[in-house]
């Protein structure tokens, strides 16, 4: 005859394997292996057993409680994954995905970060200051008179309490100065806004990377090689590069850059694309007047500044013909830089 031990591992057995879900296998599970249940009763059980009886049954209920654990975990494993493909059951893997468009950088933002990281090997450091600023640092501190015609309504957007939308970001070398004495190294690439007309070549928004070095004995050579390095850097090794006298209120003397380089579509002409100069005493004078020192003494220092026009470099560069492409979000336009 089976012992009874036996007769209730056939029992379970049965019952765990009619379960017909999670739920019935679980009221098994307690029933037989539970605190309380039929299994762990006959441990308890096993103290009231005779001595030669304890050993055969210790081992027969050490067996049945195995079988029993075992048969509840292949059959729990079996309603997982009946769940499982249950869950996968209504999707097509055979359908596409939705497919994700992959981004990529705006041409200016490429053009603005490849000229950062050449003025940066160079050991330029990035500074910034607000587009909307001040008359003092957008124009007076850098020697321009109120009588200039820059200052008028006609050429720049004044807000109504008296600051501005920043013309140029030759107001940051004033900020630059104000923070820290010389030597100085900085760049810094913006926007800036003109009331200008609209049209292929203008916009009212448009972006520039202004550069200033103070140092001792800074000459028109540094400057020069500077702008020269980064033009090549640029354009390539055979761009030609030529300074040309011009007049900004800040610098004196003053140039206006052109190129020229047989790598770019208009190989043929001489491009102006920037404007730049030695740093003009009246400016350092100003930022002495706002720090209260006499950190920037013209008689002991020397500088040269520049202002890069960063959409017009990008348009030469990529041979864009409308700066208005670069604010109309156009997919067709952006996506040939991607
Ligand atoms: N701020 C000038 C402009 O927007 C460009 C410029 C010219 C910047 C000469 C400079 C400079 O720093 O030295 O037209």
């Amino acid at each position: 005859m089976a012992h009874p031990l036996e007769e209730l591992r056939d029992a379970a057995l049965r019952e765990i394997s009619d379960a017909r879900d999670a739920q019935a296998l679980e009221a098994a599970r307690v029933k037989y292996l539970g605190r309380s249940g039929s299994v762990s009763a006959w441990g308890e059980q096993m103290k009231t057993l005779g001595k030669d009886e304890k050993p055969v049954v210790g081992k027969l209920l050490n067996e049945v409680r195995n079988a029993v654990t075992a048969a509840i975990e292949e059959r729990a494993q079996n309603f997982r994954a009946q769940k499982e493909s249950g869950a996968l059951a209504n999707i097509d893997i055979s359908l596409p995905g939705t497919p994700h468009e992959r981004g990529a950088l705006h041409p200016l933002t490429q053009m603005l970060d490849r000229s950062i990281d050449i003025f940066r090997r160079m050991g330029f450091a990035l500074a910034d200051g607000p587009d909307i600023d001040d008359e003092w640092h957008c124009f007076d501190a850098l020697n321009t008179p109120p009588e200039h015609p820059a200052r008028n309504e006609q050429d720049t957007f004044y807000l109504p309490d008296g600051r501005l939308l920043r013309t140029h970001t030759s107001t940051v070398q004033i900020r630059a100065m104000q923070a820290a004495p010389p030597p100085m190294r900085v760049i810094a690439p913006g926007a800036c806004y003109r009331r200008d007309e609209v049209d292929a070549t203008h916009s009212a928004q448009f972006h520039q990377i202004e550069g200033l070095y103070v140092d001792e004995n800074v000459s028109v050579a540094d400057l020069k090689g500077t702008l020269e390095f980064f033009m090549r850097e640029l354009f390539g090794p055979d761009t030609a590069v030529q300074f040309r006298p011009h007049y900004f209120p800040f610098t004196e003397p003053s140039l206006e850059i052109y190129v020229k380089s047989k790598a770019l579509k208009r190989g043929d002409q001489w491009i102006e694309v920037a404007g730049c100069g030695m740093v003009h005493p009246a400016v350092f004078e100003a930022v002495n007047k706002a720090r209260g020192d006499k950190a920037y003494g013209p008689e002991k220092w020397t500088g040269f500044a520049f202002g890069l026009g960063m959409d017009r470099l990008a348009m030469i560069l990529f041979d864009i013909p409308d700066i208005r492409l670069f604010a109309q979000n156009d997919l067709r336009f952006l996506k040939q830089f991607a």
